[in-house]
């Protein structure tokens, strides 16, 4: 009673309470806010938990380090490794997340164990909405590996060798067709038309030539609302009446409908021919108990596998024709080695002639080590988690984030790494991997999907590891590989100014991406 009279009585309460409200408002917030921020300083030097790893210095409770990790991702990782080595924590949001880098940091969280860590918690208030229910982190991790499975199957060396003229014959009438390909010579936004191209040669190899007509029509403005979805604040606020979310379910449920309805038809048609897409494998497939796949679920996962597929390989496509803008003698070898592998007349592209291009190849591989699109993956932690060879425990309120792209680009296994350098993957290559582990040397596992090899020692996963690893490698392989390839013998490509500069990274949404627009010259090959 005596210190709040005292206090009350004290001249500068008594000059607050002559301020007017707003002012008094203003005053308190300020406060709270000097407060808070003393108390998370105080915080973080007392209460060190030497068994847990070191923590970032942030200033603000909750905001914490998300503006500097979002702003570029790899630059916080990078600097924050040299401080505190390959374990490190940060606060995202109001969450302590706890980065591991390096091939063990990659193997500690990708290869976690389904008890300790988990995927589709903090994925699917993101995901559900735009695949629909009961598909990828809609369903128990064990479903998953059999829709992996399904996928996985589907995507056998004969689809392949259909998929390859199907994806050359869709960029060739692309380039025909495009109001910014006329004419000898000109300068486009290469990210807009990369996406275009992905959505067409991926839709038209996955799900047939009946969805891909749609895309000409209804098709295309409704994966651009389920995409709206797809944002970084959707993660907070994906249960919002928000216009863009409405557009977002309302895309859903027509997108399903129209997968659904084709499903009936090509059912009641007998569905005699002859394609062999991803819709015709699934409609046929059956999981382990004898339960043949709901007619939903097949829709929702072509609409889940045409996503995936579509931010990583549009944006790695834009990457690589931003890099050859940059890199001009590099398409030139591309083209001669064509020539030289395929003859001066350049003969429609098949399957195999894929691996008779070792540049065109490495041109995906190495955009790929420098530009991999998904630059953070997140785990819950189920159970406390000790972290091999050192003292740390990870507890269950953390979230674990797997950054593939740190070793990636470490000089310790890539000779100048910051270098696009695409023959740095052939044999007794100057800038050569120091680690470059025979296939035979690698451990295998099956996590219910297919042998896949565990990457554990890899410091290269760009399309990661473990259970969740992706299906699409193969399919992003052939698809980029094959554009790449109609486009080199279409075009010659320059940066707009002639010089070597490369555009930044976008880092807001989701995916990693080059920065819009990002311009190239183009001409016509004679
Ligand atoms: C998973 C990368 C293309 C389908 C993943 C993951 C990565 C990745 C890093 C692991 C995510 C995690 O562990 O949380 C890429 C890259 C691509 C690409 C870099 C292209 C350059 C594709 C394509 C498809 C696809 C074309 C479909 C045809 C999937 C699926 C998963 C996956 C179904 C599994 C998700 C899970 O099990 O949780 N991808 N991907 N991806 N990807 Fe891809």
């Amino acid at each position: 009673m005596g210190i709040l009279s005292d206090v009350a009585g004290h001249p500068l309460a008594q000059q607050f309470q002559t301020l007017g409200l707003g002012s008094q408002i203003a005053i308190a917030f300020a406060v709270f806010v000097v407060m808070s921020v003393v108390l998370n300083v105080a915080s973080q030097i007392v209460f060190k938990n030497p068994n847990e790893p070191p923590l970032v210095f942030h200033w603000l409770p909750i905001i914490g380090s998300t503006i500097t990790y979002g702003m570029d991702p790899p630059a916080f990782f990078r600097e924050n490794r040299a401080k505190f080595g390959d374990v490190f924590t940060f606060v995202l949001l109001g969450k302590k997340t706890t980065v591991a880098v390096g091939p063990s940091g990659n193997d500690f969280i990708l290869n976690g164990k389904l008890k300790d860590v988990n995927a589709e918690e903090i994925y699917t208030v993101l995901t559900t909405p735009v695949f629909g229910r009961d598909v990828v982190y809609d369903c128990p991790n064990a479903k998953l590996m059999e829709q992996k499975k399904f996928m996985k199957i589907a995507l056998t060396t004969e689809a392949f060798r259909s998929y390859v003229p199907i994806i050359s014959s869709e960029v060739q009438s692309y380039f025909k067709k495009d109001a910014d390909f006329k004419g000898k010579s000109g300068v486009v936004d290469i990210p807009l038309k990369m996406a275009e191209i992905t959505i067409f040669t991926a839709s038209h190899a996955l799900q047939g030539s009946a969805v891909r007509r749609k895309f000409d029509t209804s098709l295309a403005a409704l994966y651009h609302d389920l995409d709206m979805g797809f944002t970084p604040i959707n993660f907070m606020l994906h249960w919002a009446p928000l216009p863009w979310n409405r557009k977002r379910d309302h895309a859903q449920r027509t997108v399903a409908k129209i997968y659904m309805d084709t499903i009936k038809e090509r059912r009641a048609e007998g569905d005699s021919n002859k394609e062999l897409d991803m819709m015709k494998h699934l409609m046929n497939s059956s999981y382990k108990d004898g339960t043949p796949v709901p007619d939903h679920e097949v829709a929702h996962m072509l609409i889940a596998l045409l996503m995936a597929g579509q931010h990583s390989s549009s944006s790695t496509g834009s990457w690589i024709m931003l890099r050859l803008a940059q890199n001009p003698h590099i398409l030139e070898e591309l083209y001669e080695e064509q020539v030289k592998a395929l003859g001066a007349d350049l003969p429609p592209l098949a399957y195999e002639d894929l691996a008779k291009l070792p540049l065109n190849q490495a041109v995906v591989k190495e955009t790929l080590r420098l530009h991999a699109p998904i630059h953070s993956i997140m785990r819950a932690v189920k159970q406390p988690m000790a972290v091999p060879g050192t003292k740390y425990v990870i507890p269950t309120s953390h979230t674990l984030l797997s950054a593939p792209g740190v070793s990636a680009t470490d000089p310790l296994y890539f000779p100048n790494p910051d270098m696009w350098d695409p023959h740095r993957w052939e044999p007794n290559a100057v800038n050569a991997p120091t680690i470059v582990q025979s296939s035979a040397d690698e451990e295998k596992i099956d996590y219910g999907y297919g042998l896949v090899s565990k990457g554990a020692a890899s410091p290269y996963l760009p399309f990661g590891a473990g259970r969740h690893r992706c299906i699409g490698e193969h399919f992003a392989n052939v698809q980029l590989q094959t554009i790449v390839a109609e486009v080199v013998r279409l075009f010659k490509v320059s940066n707009v100014d002639g010089g070597n500069t490369l555009i930044g990274t976008d880092y807001a949404s989701l995916f990693s991406r080059p920065l819009e627009p990002a311009k190239i010259r183009w001409e016509r090959r004679d």
